[in-house]
């Protein structure tokens, strides 16, 4: 890892820019440099694009065969906006999820962030910008059993930082995560385990997780899956507070209508395309 990883959470003093980050991990040559992602349409047309992919083509290999997943993806994401991606089970929309996250790169087309190209970036300027960037949600919360709310809010920035780097900040970050679980709710349950808590806090506690190193953007890939009704609509109702009152762009990937329709827009997946508005 580079000396862009030693500074790296949180970012209220001295955020390294974007271009700095492309410039110190993208591979040399004319596929590293810096790109524009396509202009979007619409009705949100003034706010510029955060998240964009452009002919995103990917297929899984199962021995000598292709399964074709996503045939050609076009999707642009306006700084600010709450995008629901909607679509049967199997559809996809998992890998496209991981394809914007780069998790995983695309066999073919781009992956734009803030205007650079990012599926191009190498393996350790990929953790960077997801470090950095992106904050995720799962269906399943991926808390660490043995750690308290306050601990698995602040581990992104333990594995972010040298040992060094998080002694002298730890205040700071104990701080920041404290703050954030308040936001979410959860000020009262700092030092209990994962074990003690129910589905919907747990679920809390990972988007405070995702947010502690104040990502650019949310990605959430059917974030109340494992929640009953009541419980998934408190989740949907943080996750549009937290747009609206923090402008934190959200693509969250489901396949059902009524969770999608607390998004601001909805773009659905067909046979690995997106649908016509
Ligand atoms: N790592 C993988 N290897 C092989 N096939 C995969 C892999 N991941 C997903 N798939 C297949 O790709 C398709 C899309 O999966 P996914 O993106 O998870 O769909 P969704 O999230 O919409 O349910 C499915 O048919 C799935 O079985
Ligand atoms: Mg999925």
């Amino acid at each position: 890892m580079n000396d862009l990883t030693t500074s790296s959470l949180p970012r209220a003093s001295g955020r390294v820019s974007f271009a700095q980050l492309a410039a110190a991990t993208a591979p040399p040559g004319p596929a590293g440099g810096p790109h524009h992602a396509p202009r979007r349409a619409g009705p949100l047309d003034a706010r510029p694009t955060i998240l964009a992919a452009r002919g995103v083509i990917k297929s899984y290999r199962k021995g000598p065969l292709a399964i074709p997943v996503l045939q050609h993806i076009d999707l642009e994401i306006a700084q600010g906006e709450f995008v629901a991606v909607i679509g049967p089970s199997g559809c996809g929309k998992s890998t496209l999820l991981h394809l914007l996250a780069t998790l995983d790169v695309p066999d073919y087309g781009e992956v734009f962030f803030e205007g650079h190209r990012i599926d191009n970036l190498t393996a350790a300027g990929r953790d960077i910008l997801r470090n950095r960037y992106f904050g995720m949600i799962f269906q399943a919360y991926h808390l660490l059993p043995e750690l308290t709310m306050l601990e698995n809010v602040l581990a992104p920035a333990m594995i972010g930082e040298t040992v060094f780097g998080y002694w002298w900040k730890r205040r700071k970050y104990r701080q920041r995560a404290g703050e954030i679980l308040h936001t979410v709710g959860l000020g009262h349950r700092l030092k209990h385990k994962p074990r003690e808590l129910s589905g919907g806090e747990m679920q809390r506690t990972a988007i405070a997780r995702a947010l502690v190193a104040q990502p650019r953007v949310l990605l959430a890939d059917e974030p109340t899956g494992n929640l009953d009704k009541a419980t998934g609509e408190e989740i949907l109702a943080l996750l549009g507070r937290l747009n609206r009152e923090q402008n934190l762009t959200i693509v969250m990937v489901t396949h059902d209508h009524e969770i999608a329709a607390a998004a601001d827009r909805t773009v659905t997946l067909v046979d690995g395309r997106v649908q016509a508005a």
